[in-house]
């Protein structure tokens, strides 16, 4: 158990919870941990060395000794991967599901969870991702699920993605983010799903400025 206060925010790919959380990060003045990202950017780091995606042993390897970090400059979130700015590149949705194919993997999680549990500094952290709340920092006192259609989310991405100047189709995007919640709800080991005594929201019919307001509303009621 450790005294320093964690809101964990899980949910599906496109759920919203990125926003979220980093809004409440600032409001608080707490951390944040983007822990997909971290899962992205392995993906990244073994197309970069020619390690394939289901090279269990070569990817745990990676894992251990990867040269990422994160910082937060003017509200982004800078993500640099040995010396290289991957901000923009992981997050196409080949990388998306480059790092669902990772993330799959016991071993590579196994060995991304301290590094994940590192963040954990005061005054707090706010964390988004699949298994915050139930495998990662289990104890944390603030948990939420978020979660949306597909359709709906898959909408979001493509507008997220087009403000990026990324390009995307909407069939292809829900077919991805269907095949992608698949995979991260049926692997074996930290299967995507609700924290026990979670908040569980669905804001498929909600704005973001509805679920942030429920979501602070929960954290001060704690
Ligand atoms: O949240 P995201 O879309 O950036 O995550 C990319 C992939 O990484 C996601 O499809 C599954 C994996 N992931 C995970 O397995 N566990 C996490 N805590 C976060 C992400």
């Amino acid at each position: 158990m450790s005294d320093i206060p964690v809101l964990t925010i899980d949910g599906p790919s496109g759920s919203g919870k990125g926003t979220i959380a980093q809004m409440i990060a600032r409001d608080l003045g707490w951390h944040y941990l983007d822990s997909g990202a971290i899962y992205r950017v392995l993906a990244q780091a073994a197309l970069k060395h020619n390690i394939e995606l289901d090279d269990e042993i070569a990817l745990t390897d990676l894992a251990q000794t990867l040269d990422v970090s994160f910082t937060v400059a003017g509200g982004e979130l800078k993500v640099m991967l040995e010396g290289q700015d991957v901000s923009l590149l992981i997050r196409s949705e080949t990388a998306g599901n480059a790092a669902s194919r990772v993330a799959a993997l016991p071993p590579v999680r196994a060995a991304l969870l301290q590094r994940q549990r590192d963040f954990r500094t005061m005054p707090g952290l706010v964390t988004d991702g699949r298994d915050m709340g139930t495998v990662v920092f289990p104890d944390a006192p603030f948990k939420v699920f978020l979660t949306a259609s597909a359709e709906e989310r898959a909408q979001r991405r493509y507008k997220q993605l087009k403000q990026k100047g990324i390009e995307s189709n909407l069939s292809d995007l829900i077919a991805e983010i269907s095949e992608r919640d698949r995979r991260d709800s049926e692997r074996k080991v930290a299967p995507l799903r609700p924290a026990e005594g979670a908040l569980i929201l669905d804001s498929t019919e909600l704005g973001i400025d509805a679920v942030y307001k429920q979501v602070s509303a929960f954290c001060a009621d704690r």
